[in-house]
């Protein structure tokens, strides 16, 4: 069991440079147990440590697991230059323990946005090689038909792509809408696809990765939770390298 002094926790949880957290030690902003500890050498097991610090509580985190229910306006760029960063939805030290999108979705597109500060989970999510499905629901400007989801489903060609790319399933949900399950990530590639089939998007909501699914969650648009270990273990046994 891993045992750690609690400014190394407090730092480890990105609340602050080592020096910082042994100040909010000092001046008695943590409680473990109940009991406020004033001693930053204190040693505890971190496996589930609960801990309050300026009267909110958390619990020890190796690493962070989040899904948030993107919505529109806010930038997956590590560098936001338009709109606000998705970053901005979480908690605040969540973005010193460098947590970032698994892949990005477009500032006006919503949905289902995995992040984490795990390089090898964001790796395994994100990786060509390990065909991860990620279902998307677009509106379109034109009504949909049989030849623009037969022309998904053949593959078409984007500039810049050396081979035309196609939808693993793709089924028309409405007069203006489509269901696409794609196994790329490639830039803008719902809304590149579909103009190059001859229709538009107007509107683009990501409802599934790998399994998991949005509405499954309950989160309202900007809401995020952890991801807990069932939600992990269908996430893991949907990005093996094929
Ligand atoms: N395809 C797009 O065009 N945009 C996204 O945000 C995701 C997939």
């Amino acid at each position: 069991m891993n045992t750690l002094s609690l400014d190394r926790i407090l730092q480890s949880q990105g609340f602050g440079t080592r020096k910082y957290c042994r100040e909010l030690i000092a001046e008695g902003n943590v409680t473990i147990a109940g009991q406020v500890v004033t001693d930053y050498r204190s040693k505890f097991a971190t496996d589930r440590l609960q801990f309050t610090l300026f009267d909110t509580e958390w619990m020890y985190r190796e690493h962070l697991y989040i899904v948030l229910n993107k919505p529109t306006g806010f930038e997956c760029s590590r560098k936001p230059s338009h709109h606000p960063g998705v970053l901005t939805l979480l908690p605040e030290q969540f973005a010193w323990r460098d947590v970032q999108p698994v892949g990005r979705l477009d500032h006006d597109t919503t949905g289902l946005l995995l992040m984490s500060d795990d390089g090898a989970f964001i790796h395994a999510q994100s990786s060509p090689r390990r065909h991860v499905a990620k279902v998307y629901v677009a509106t379109t400007h034109s009504p949909v038909n049989a030849a623009l989801v037969a022309a998904l489903l053949a593959g078409v060609r984007l500039h810049d792509e050396p081979e035309s790319l196609r939808a693993v399933t793709c089924r028309q949900i409405g007069e203006y809408q489509l269901e696409i399950v794609l196994e790329q990530g490639k830039y803008h590639q719902v809304k590149r696809m579909l103009a190059a089939a001859g229709n538009h998007c107007a509107g683009l909501r990501r409802v599934a990765i790998g399994g998991l699914e949005l509405d499954a969650l309950g989160l309202d648009e900007g809401e995020w939770c952890h991801l807990d270990a069932a939600q992990m273990a269908l996430l893991t046994a949907n990005a093996v390298e094929a």
